[in-house]
């Protein structure tokens, strides 16, 4: 936890620049979940802004619009597994069992965001907490969500000073899905004078 730092919003949008595939975390009336999604991008920055594809079927999307906010966790190479068991299960279907969501069923731990209800998941490298900018359009017609981040935060062992540096920590670098439960990570960059 002591590795969490609050983030400048105006470098918030390079927490999702390099593409990751992401877990988003949602709460309304008690019930929390989250779902695994590779259809995320920046949007804008000043105000960072970002897009995210939430099909109509995923309980996800219900406490998103039921509390129109959501957090994106990034979440990194020690949780691959984890990753494909939250994008692979629905927690609507634990909601009359015990336990009743997929986080505790799981053992995930989670801690408390800044600004929003949604649970922020412990072991990511970067946490993005959103509230939706109601497009009803859109959201209907292609399930793409548009959001403002709202608070930033990331693991300052990979990220800091605005800009991403895995080297040395391996387990902490961040997944990117291809296809079919396959991921590539990054390797350690290349800078470009400019
Ligand atoms: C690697 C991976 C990436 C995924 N990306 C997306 C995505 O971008 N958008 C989406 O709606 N579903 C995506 N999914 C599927 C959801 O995570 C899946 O439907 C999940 O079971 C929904 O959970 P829920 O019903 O508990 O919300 C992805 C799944 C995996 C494994």
């Amino acid at each position: 936890m002591t590795y969490i730092q609050t983030v400048d919003p105006a470098h918030a949008f390079k927490l999702l620049n390099h593409g990751p595939t992401v877990l988003v975390s949602a709460a309304h009336g008690g019930k929390i979940n989250a779902m695994a999604a590779a259809w995320n991008m920046p949007l804008d920055y000043k105000p960072t802004r970002i897009a995210i594809v939430i099909d109509k079927k995923t309980y996800t999307r219900e406490l998103i619009e039921a509390s129109g906010t959501f957090a994106i966790n990034v979440p990194c190479k020690a949780q691959t597994e984890l990753v494909v068991k939250l994008g692979s299960s629905s927690g609507r279907s634990l909601l009359d069992q015990q336990p009743d969501n997929k986080l505790q069923a799981y053992g995930v731990d989670s801690f408390a965001a800044n600004e929003i209800a949604a649970p922020l998941i412990s072991g990511c490298v970067a946490w993005l907490e959103c509230r939706i900018i109601p497009e009803p359009h859109i959201q209907d017609s292609y399930d793409l969500f548009l959001a403002d981040v709202v608070a930033a935060h990331a693991d300052s062992r990979v990220f800091s000073e605005g800009r991403w540096h895995f080297d040395g920590h391996d387990d902490l670098r961040t997944l990117h899905h291809v296809a079919g439960g396959f991921f590539f990570s990054p390797d350690d960059g290349v800078a470009v004078q400019r």
